[in-house]
């Protein structure tokens, strides 16, 4: 009863977001059920007693070429297999019709066990500084939090609302981007300040303050630097059983982490309050949404700026220099948009959410270079029903990750699939792919998909704006590659020449 009240108030909101793939209330019925091949019958590599299959599962090489490495096993085992682990196995499905069966049967609080970790360390050693587990937590404290923070955070408003701003946050990563070529017009650490642009404006967004990462500020790059090794950490807080977890390196390493982040935030927030008591100065901001909505002694707000800004930073930073890469690789693709750009806004103008909604060409820049080149590699749940996927029986409480970066360089679902075509995102193109939702879907889907989408996006268009309307970008290297250690990223810097136009 109480998920069907819960189903009530998030379903409408999630599926009125722009893009999402809908669902056409697949379930696997029980004659189905006992029809398909038991559990134990999924292929599996050959793993060690014990610990299965948990070295290949975190092995440092497996981890970086995670597409080579699992686009192998796909070959092998086929689109469903599974690695055995000191604690639960993991199910690996490769096929979208999967995807959408299992996030069809998801539930209005899907329960993504990629954020248990972080549930645990703040139910834990971070208590003392967290007193909710935010968006880290599952069941009721999920739901009650998401429902708190939803609508302000997926409204398209939300994230328009700060369009002047970022073009202003823009406008220092150029001055940052003048300050650091070299005589051949090339930057070296494009990466990092791509991280800076993301952290400053998620900062300006959802803790109402810029952090001056990008003039160097030391408490910007600490969050930067906790947030990275997080992520590196990651697949090792995933693989230990967390009846250990709290016992290792890797669980003490983290949480150190975390709570250097969390300080910051904290801090941060602080003073945005104590100012706007002052000047008003957070009228119109997330954060003073979330404040009028919790109240002000709530600690929702403080906790969502956490998350934010814990998730918010490579994601977008990462996608960033990858978005900048295609545009440079791709000369005629780039000369599209920058004819887009001439027409819509002109060589000076500024972005505003009018001429936004007009450039069909540089949102389809973005959403192909994610195709190609997706930071997340896709989604994680926990079964809340037994289900069918691949033609096994999939009991409850199975933990399954969805290939999404197989999917969307798969030719079964995009022609020239490594090809940088933005065009096959435009309707009435001679290109327009008519795709699958579930082979494409780099923000997660449903109840628990990406809150901070709207944000990432209209970072993300105004970088790309911004830069080519400024600059003629060239990449004369060889191709990059995406390394999943952590989040995925370019596996090695990225020397583009920016020539100004
Ligand atoms: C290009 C940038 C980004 C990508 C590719 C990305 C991707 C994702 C994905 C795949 C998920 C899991 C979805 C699922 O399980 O269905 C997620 C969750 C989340 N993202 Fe993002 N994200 C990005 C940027 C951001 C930003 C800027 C924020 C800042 C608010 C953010 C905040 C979050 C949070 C808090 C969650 C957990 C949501 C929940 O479980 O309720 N992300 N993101």
């Amino acid at each position: 009863m109480k998920e069907k009240l819960l189903a009530r108030a998030i379903l409408p909101i999630y599926r009125s977001t722009r893009g999402q793939a809908t669902l056409s209330g697949l379930t696997s019925s029980s004659e189905e059920y006992e029809a398909a091949r038991p559990y134990s019958q999924i292929p599996s590599p050959r793993g060690y007693p014990i610990i299965g299959n948990m070295l290949e599962f975190t092995n440092k090489e497996n981890v970086k070429n995670f597409t080579e490495y699992h686009g192998g096993m796909k070959k092998n085992l086929g689109n469903i297999y599974k690695f055995k682990m000191p604690g639960p196995d993991i199910l690996f499905i490769c096929d979208p019709e999967d995807a959408r069966k299992l996030l069809s049967q998801d539930g209005a609080v899907p329960f993504s066990n990629v954020f248990e970790p972080f549930e645990l360390m703040r139910k834990g050693p971070l208590k003392d500084l967290v007193s909710e587990v935010g968006l880290m937590g599952q069941g009721e404290d999920w739901s009650k939090f998401r429902q708190a923070v939803q609508q302000d955070l997926m409204r398209p408003a939300s994230a328009l609302f700060y369009i002047d701003e970022l073009s202003d946050v823009m406008d220092e990563v150029i001055a940052k981007f003048e300050e650091r070529l070299n005589a051949k017009r090339e930057i070296s650490g494009l990466q990092s300040i791509m991280n800076e642009f993301a952290l400053e404006a998620v900062g300006i967004m959802f803790i109402g303050t810029k952090l001056g990462v990008l003039q160097g500020t030391e408490e910007g790059q600490r969050m930067i630097k906790s947030a990275q090794r997080v992520f590196e950490l990651f697949i090792m807080l995933l693989a230990i059983p967390q009846i250990i977890l709290p016992y290792t390196s890797v669980w003490k390493e983290s949480v150190e982490h975390s709570r250097i982040m969390a300080k910051i935030v904290i801090k941060n927030v602080s003073a945005a309050i104590e100012k706007d008591k002052q000047d008003g100065s957070l009228a119109g901001t997330v954060l003073e949404k979330l404040i009028a909505k919790c109240g002000k002694d709530s600690d929702v707000p403080v906790i969502m700026s956490m998350d934010a800004l814990g998730a918010g930073i490579e994601t977008t930073g990462n996608q960033g220099t990858l978005l900048l890469y295609h545009l440079a690789a791709n000369p005629e693709k780039q000369e599209k948009l920058s004819q887009e750009i001439r027409e819509i806004i002109g060589s000076g103008g500024k972005m505003t959410a009018e001429t936004l909604s007009q450039m069909r060409y540089l949102k389809a820049c973005m959403t192909e270079s994610q195709r190609i080149a997706p930071v997340a590699t896709g989604t994680a749940r926990k079964t809340k029903v037994d289900m069918v996927l691949g033609g096994y029986q999939i009991p409850k409480n199975t933990l399954v990750m969805r290939h999404g970066a197989l999917n969307s360089v798969d030719p079964k679902y995009f022609h020239n699939p490594d090809q940088f075509i933005p065009e096959r995102w435009i309707r009435g193109s001679a290109e327009y792919n008519k795709v699958d939702a579930f082979a494409n879907l780099p923000f997660g889907h449903g109840p628990r998909a990406c809150i901070g989408q709207r944000f990432a996006r209209m970072e993300l268009y105004m970088l790309a704006f911004k830069t080519i309307q400024k600059y003629k970008l060239e990449y004369h290297g060889s191709p990059i590659k995406i390394d999943y250690t952590g989040l995925g990223h370019a596996d090695r810097d990225v020397n583009i020449k920016f020539i100004q136009r």
